[in-house]
């Protein structure tokens, strides 16, 4: 099968193009699915750089996020029949024409959502989804700083914020990110780029906010954490910046604040059933699309990861396999 693969651990460059790599065996439980669209998450680069929190020996197929049609199913895989049109995610393997997957990892896409809403949907979109409700609890009218406001978690935690009543702040490096999330409904935009981050938070939000989703770390953290209010929640994602800053635990203690760190195992069972059956109802009745501005084919693998590696990228960017 036709397949993107990393031989050697560095950047997008690395992920070439394999023409006759073996379809994956199958095993009693699981299901083989035929790739349609796949979706570049940051921790994709992560892992060809070999800078993620665990390592996959080379050579293998980068990819975490995919939708497409089974092709074959096996005892054990119940629920699930040839033909039908599902999305999962992974840690590696999505990249590839073919990928087989335990049937339990598998979420059917709801009529009418397209193969790209559906592959778009998953990582960055739940990331944001469970963070804002498990992590920050945010209520309607909360004031919530999203930075990295033109990400793929970022632009995600804008959108869901606004659908959940939640007045945003976005900040962002360009007009253009900016504008997008504006586009979405936030309320107040901020160029860190050519403002005093912290100056401009505290114009904007006065009376501190409530929330911070932190997708990048590095030098934005701490204005966006001075920026909360008492009780406030700083929500620490990732850091696409490559730099994880340290917290002035003062300032922690003097204003009340709660710093937690996303993870989706430490989502409360019941909250997490909860919020993946709110967010599969918005994406339902189309209250929120993932806002998607590339998609390359399989053999530009290594650009479409590049994209992302450089923070150019506005909202998602997807593989299309077809
Ligand atoms: N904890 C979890 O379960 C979880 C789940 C998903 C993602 N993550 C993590 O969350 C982070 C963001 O993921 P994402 O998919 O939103 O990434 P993304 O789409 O690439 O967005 C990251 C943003 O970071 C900013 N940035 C600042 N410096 C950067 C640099 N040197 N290189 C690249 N971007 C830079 C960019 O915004 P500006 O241009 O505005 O600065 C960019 O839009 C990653 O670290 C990822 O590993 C964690």
């Amino acid at each position: 099968m036709l397949a993107a693969v990393c031989d050697e651990y560095g950047t997008p460059d690395v992920v070439g193009v394999d023409y006759s790599w073996p379809s994956p065996a199958i095993v009693s439980g699981q299901v083989r699915v035929k790739v349609e669209a796949a979706s570049v998450n940051y921790p994709d680069v992560l892992l060809i750089a070999n800078e993620y929190q665990i390592s996959i020996p080379t050579p293998f197929i980068p990819g975490s996020e995919f939708a497409g049609v089974i092709v074959e199913t096996t005892s054990g895989a119940e629920g699930f029949a040839v033909g039908d049109r599902v999305t999962g995610t992974m840690l590696y393997g999505a990249f590839a024409q073919e990928v087989v997957i335990a049937a339990t990892a598998l979420t059917r896409i709801p009529d009418g959502v397209d193969k790209y809403t559906a592959a778009a949907f998953g990582v960055a979109y739940r990331t944001a989804y469970h963070a804002l409700r498990s992590m920050a609890r945010v209520q309607a009218g909360d004031e919530l700083i999203v930075l990295g406001a033109g990400g793929g978690v970022g632009l995600a935690a804008v959108q869901l914020g606004v659908k959940l009543g939640v007045s945003v702040t976005a900040v962002a490096s360009s007009t253009e990110k900016l504008d997008v999330a504006a586009s979405y409904g936030a309320r107040h935009l901020i160029n860190y780029r050519t403002a005093d981050l912290r100056i401009a938070l505290k114009d904007a939000i006065p009376r501190g906010a409530n929330a911070v989703v932190d997708p990048v770390g590095g030098a934005l953290s701490d204005p966006a954490l001075r920026a909360l209010g008492r009780g406030g929640r700083f929500v620490t994602v990732g850091f696409a910046s490559g730099d994880i800053p340290r917290i002035p635990l003062n300032l922690v203690l003097v204003k009340g604040v709660h710093v937690l760190g996303f993870q989706f195992q430490d989502v409360p069972p019941d909250e997490f059933v909860r919020n993946e059956n709110e967010l599969r109802e918005l994406l339902m009745a189309m209250r929120v699309q993932p806002h998607i501005c590339a998609v390359y084919p399989l053999e530009e693998t290594a650009q479409a990861l590049a994209y992302v590696a450089d923070g150019r990228a506005i909202g998602k960017v997807l593989i299309d396999l077809t």
